[in-house]
């Protein structure tokens, strides 16, 4: 067993949020181990035998959960590792946590209930879901189909999320505090879709239905049933008027402003992930 307690585990350590950490630690000289199924030692969220190999030698964590704080399970079973971090000599915790979801918040109070030392990074929507995740092909497809009505959303670039946890993991002012975290402007699904086409300089534009029609396009699709459900809860409960005001949460933690969405638009343009062409259907 390694007892130095130096390394730090980012979970999720090859997906949006948590490569993106994995890299500035890393830039940083500083002991990293990614956490991921096809890490070493792998950790499954799944698998809790695999739990207490990926904390050896652990002294902080980058807590994201895979695939959402919401989904059944997700706050009992980030609890349980956040008690196990602190039991195995790893008290530092940065938990990605939701905006606006009941279900994050509960989240939230199982790792402080851990006393841990805590930092929590509740992020608004990602911009990156347009570019890296399953809103792509929506973008693709020159058709954002969503269930997002008109309401404005301050979607947050992640590049920013991750100097915030890189911040909470390496410096001891951010330890206790609850961060809010927002791009610098709200943005409706028609100005992201006006926003990416003229970055990516193809056509595309926002196409608001309903909740019920969201979720038969994914299920035609072929997209399981618990995924749909998941989205349709983030949709009916995230893009929601409460959650359309900006916050000043990386300012607080970075003394710098966030990333606007042009910004973001023409980073993800830059790295050709809208050059793809469609064959045929979505
Ligand atoms: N998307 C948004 O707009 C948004 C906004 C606020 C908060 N969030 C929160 O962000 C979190 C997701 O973070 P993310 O977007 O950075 O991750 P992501 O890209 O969705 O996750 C992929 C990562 O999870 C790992 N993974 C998949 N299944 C796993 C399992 N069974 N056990 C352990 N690791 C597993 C993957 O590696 P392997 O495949 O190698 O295991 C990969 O490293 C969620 O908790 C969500 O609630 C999202």
């Amino acid at each position: 067993m390694n007892t130095q307690h130096n390394t730090i585990l980012v979970l999720g350590g090859t997906g949006k949020t948590g490569r993106r950490v994995v890299e500035r630690l890393r830039a940083r000289g500083l002991p990293v181990r990614v956490g991921s199924r096809a890490g070493t030692p792998p950790f499954d969220w799944e698998d809790r035998s695999t739990w207490a190999p990926a904390l050896d030698g652990v002294g902080s964590v980058y807590l994201s959960y895979f695939p959402d704080v919401a989904v059944p399970g997700a706050v009992e079973a980030v609890g349980a590792f956040a008690a196990l971090a602190v039991r195995s000599g790893a008290p530092r915790i940065a938990l990605l946590s939701g905006r606006g979801e009941p279900e994050a918040e509960r989240a939230e109070q199982a790792v402080r209930d851990t006393a841990a030392d805590l930092t929590v990074l509740r992020s608004s929507w990602f911009m990156q879901n347009f570019s890296e995740d399953y809103m792509l092909e929506h973008v693709l497809s020159g058709e954002i189909r969503l269930p997002a009505g008109d309401v404005p959303t301050p979607f947050l670039d992640i590049d920013d999320l991750a100097d915030v946890a890189v911040a909470a993991l390496t410096d001891d002012r951010h330890v206790g505090r609850l961060y809010e975290l927002t791009g610098p402007q709200s943005l409706t699904f028609a100005d992201a879709a006006a926003a990416i086409a003229a970055a990516a300089g193809r056509p595309v534009r926002y196409v608001p239905v309903t909740l019920e029609q969201h979720a038969a396009e994914l299920q035609e699709h072929g997209v399981p049933a618990e995924v749909v459900e998941l989205l349709t809860y983030l949709f009916d409960e995230v893009v929601d008027a409460r959650n359309a005001a900006t916050t000043d949460g990386v300012r607080e933690a970075l003394g710098r402003e966030p990333h606007d969405f042009a910004a973001y638009a023409a980073a993800a343009a830059a790295t050709g992930a809208w050059n793809v062409v469609l064959s045929a259907g979505r």
